[in-house]
């Protein structure tokens, strides 16, 4: 079936951070493909903002520079950009301060029905502050949502005040905190493919299932967010979030429907039922990595302590491995292994799901080791499901097995380019569905495993390991999961 090209209600783009590199990045291009898939109505407006005054013709001119970094030259299609183009404009903001306000109030005035998409791509301190200007500017109406970027705060105190100060200015059904994670097109397959499917469910269980890992790993560096990434570090910044996200749509009971509280009523239990790591645990649970200089794809690249912007003792981690229980009927004894990492050997995003080994071989020793299967989610690049199964290699030579993968890849199926996350969820949010946000309880109970943790290393005051850029980080990372019997998925780096 072709896709639905539906144009959405009129909306005004408000994007805080309008100058910044997520605007450019993903926000711009998002858009961008949005207009080239017809879904954006002809009066529809983009408004970024940021803090230095400039013309719209300037600001026209640097989101084309920007936008032409960030996309692929076949996307930036020059008809498109002629009506994009027009749809720019800039205002200059204080966030925190009086000016900029009126102006905008009266740009969106001219169309009070409008739909109202506030997109906070900035710091999150700046999160209270621009909602409260919002509304003090009378610029939040019924048709108002308001995006929040991650991270919605530092811990769980920062999160409940960004929490507090948004909701009392725009309503919980208004307030959409986004995580592109689940907007990525394999990461929704998980849930097609868990409750589209009868094949899994009564194997998806600790009676079935061995252990699950999760890897995010990154080729890329702390690039030129420096200043942001060294009070943050890995476990803030993607597990907290991505990686949480990822474990919760692996490990949560099928929701009643596809709707916003179903969905997300399921994934706050899994939140819930996580093991608190403490102090004891943090040798056999968790590791903590700092990349050193290395080369990355043939290039060399300088180490963590040597980006701008870093502390030169900063003892911010680039890399987490952590060992995670879910304590519940289904889960408990299934662990599962999450690790994500900057300048790592490859980018690449999996889960896998190991399954346990047969109870009993009946196969002679000649036929080979018998590898238990395996379900391979790859979320990029190269998007895909493998299920790896065992199977008799044909000819002579009596019963040879082999492990071979069922492969469903995404390129060779669906013949259709797996578009961006940032583009099915802007969409999202301008048609109101919130199904794919993190409703505020989700992302306070993240917080509050991640705190323990956070707590947990502070006690101990441990600095990270030191690991080459372009390897798969410290070694410890590999040795906490061969502690237990088990490897990491070989086809995205088991060694060193
Ligand atoms: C962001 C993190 O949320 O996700 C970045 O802040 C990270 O540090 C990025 O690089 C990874 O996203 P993706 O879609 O490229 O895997």
């Amino acid at each position: 079936m072709p896709p639905l090209n539906r144009p959405l209600t009129p909306c005004d783009y408000v994007v805080f951070g309008g100058t910044g590199d997520l605007a450019m990045r993903k926000l711009l291009p998002s858009l961008f493909q949005r207009d080239r898939g017809e879904q954006l109505p002809p009066e529809d407006r983009i408004i970024g903002v940021s803090r230095q005054a400039m013309s719209d013709d300037r600001y026209v001119a640097m989101a084309e520079e920007g936008m032409r970094r960030h996309m692929k030259p076949d996307e930036f299609d020059p008809a498109v950009w002629d009506r994009f183009s027009g749809r720019l404009h800039h205002a200059a903001i204080d966030a925190t301060g009086e000016s900029g306000w009126p102006e905008l109030a009266e740009t969106l005035g001219a169309a009070p029905d409008r739909v109202r998409m506030f997109y906070l791509a900035t710091a999150p301190d700046l999160f209270g502050p621009i909602c409260e200007r919002l509304q003090a500017a009378g610029l939040v109406t019924e048709q108002s949502r308001v995006v929040l970027e991650k991270p919605i705060g530092h811990d769980l105190y920062s999160a409940r005040c960004i929490n507090e100060r948004v909701g009392a200015v725009f309503s919980e059904h208004q307030i959409f905190r986004i995580d592109h994670y689940v907007g990525k097109e394999t990461v929704q397959n998980l849930m097609a493919l868990r409750f589209a499917n009868v094949l899994f469910q009564p194997l998806w269980n600790s009676t079935s299932i061995d252990h699950v890992q999760i890897t995010v790993a990154e080729t890329i560096g702390v690039e030129s967010r420096g200043g942001y990434y060294d009070h943050s570090g890995a476990l803030r910044d993607m597990v907290q979030n991505h990686l949480l996200q990822l474990l919760c749509l692996v490990a949560m009971e099928p929701p009643l429907h596809l709707d916003k509280d179903s969905v997300r009523d399921e994934k706050l239990k899994v939140l819930r039922a996580l093991k608190p790591i403490g102090r004891d645990q943090v040798p056999a649970c968790t590791v903590r990595g700092q990349y050193r200089a290395g080369a990355v794809d043939g290039a060399a690249v300088r180490g963590y302590l040597e980006e701008s912007g870093i502390a030169p003792d900063s003892g911010t981690e680039t890399f987490v491995a952590l060992r995670v229980d879910v304590q519940n009927w289904r889960w408990t004894g299934v662990p599962f292994y999450l690790r994500t990492g900057k300048r790592l050997q490859q980018k690449v995003s999996e889960i896998v799901i190991q399954f346990k080994p047969v109870p009993y071989s009946i196969f002679p020793p000649t036929s080979g080791e018998l590898a238990a299967n395996r379900l391979v989610l790859r979320l990029q690049p190269d998007e895909a499901v493998r299920l790896h199964l065992m199977a008799k290699e044909p000819g002579p030579g009596g019963m040879r097995l082999r492990e071979v993968p069922l492969n469903l890849s995404f390129a060779e199926t669906f013949k259709h380019p797996v578009s961006d996350a940032y583009v099915r969820l802007l969409g999202d949010v301008v048609r109101g569905d919130p199904t794919l946000f993190m409703r505020r309880d989700e992302v306070e109970a993240a917080w509050v495993w991640t705190e323990s943790i956070l707590e947990a290393w502070q006690t101990r005051g441990e600095p990270p390991k030191p690991y080459i850029a372009g390897t798969w980080g410290p070694s410890t990372a590999i040795a906490m999961i061969e502690r237990d019997g088990r490897t990491w998925h070989e086809d995205v780096g088991g060694g060193q």
